[in-house]
């Protein structure tokens, strides 16, 4: 999350916590393709949000691809990034070399829980249809595949993924698929593809699993992950504590 018209949101701020991490990646990883958020850039759809990340996008040397979040709004979200709407909804695709980059709109608006519904779906079957060659990497919001935490996995969860699923296992070279949503690094894969979220610019999850009531956040670091992809499609994923970075000695192996 970029944040709200609050000062900080559970006692952080956002703002300055999404700063550092632009700053450390423009330091240490310049030569990225792009960066992309994984959603909820606003807390409570507040405008004024969305008008300070048009300007982060605008400013930025390294190209930022944002989707949207269940705490975001579509129509204010497109009528500031009308470069990544197709149409009613914001999912758009990128081609880098061999690789396109499908980018996924899973809100319901006003609900914890995601999904795509059929035009989201028709939309992503042509998108696979029209790069078949092509290497293939997904982001999206909400986990595709159940975290392990009761209230991520029913209140929040992604409603629509055996369809989903369905869809993506009649394609090949689907890579990787990187989301957002749980506040948590998690890992995980189904079939040949493999699936990662990192931590939050606000607060983190604690892992949990018995918890069968809400969430618990916990003080971890926020993290950004460097997501680095070799000619034959290998994924590798680091998880970088940017607050932290300048603690580093000498080690080893
Ligand atoms: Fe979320």
């Amino acid at each position: 999350m970029l944040g709200s018209s609050q000062l900080s949101l559970y006692g952080i701020d956002p703002e300055y916590r999404l700063k550092i991490a632009l700053q450390s990646i423009q330091k240490f990883h310049n030569d990225t393709e792009f960066i992309a958020i994984t959603g909820d850039l606003a807390n409570d759809s507040d405008p004024l949000v969305y008008e300070k990340f048009r300007y982060t996008i605008d400013n930025s040397e390294i190209p930022i691809y944002p989707i949207l979040g269940n705490h975001d709004n579509r129509e204010l979200f497109i009528s500031y990034f009308p470069e990544f709407s197709g149409g009613k909804f914001a999912q758009y695709v990128k081609k880098i070399d061999n690789k396109i980059f499908i980018f996924l709109d899973t809100l319901v608006e006003n609900e914890p829980y995601g999904e795509l519904c059929e035009k989201r779906l028709r939309w992503l079957k042509s998108a696979l249809d029209e790069y078949k060659q092509e290497q293939k990497y997904i982001f999206m919001h909400h986990h595709p595949i159940d975290c392990g935490l009761y209230e991520m996995d029913n209140m929040g969860e992604f409603k629509t993924k055996e369809l989903f699923w369905e869809i993506l296992k009649k394609y090949e070279n689907i890579k990787h698929i990187s989301f957002g949503h749980i506040h948590r690094i998690m890992h995980s894969s189904k079939g040949s593809i493999s699936m990662h979220s990192t931590r939050s610019t606000t607060f983190e999850v604690a892992y949990r699993p018995d918890e069968k009531k809400e969430y618990l956040t916990n003080e971890e670091n926020p993290t950004y992950a460097i997501i680095d992809i070799n000619s034959d499609g290998e994924t590798r994923v680091h998880h970088h504590e940017y607050l932290d970075e300048d603690k580093v000695y000498l080690g080893v192996c």
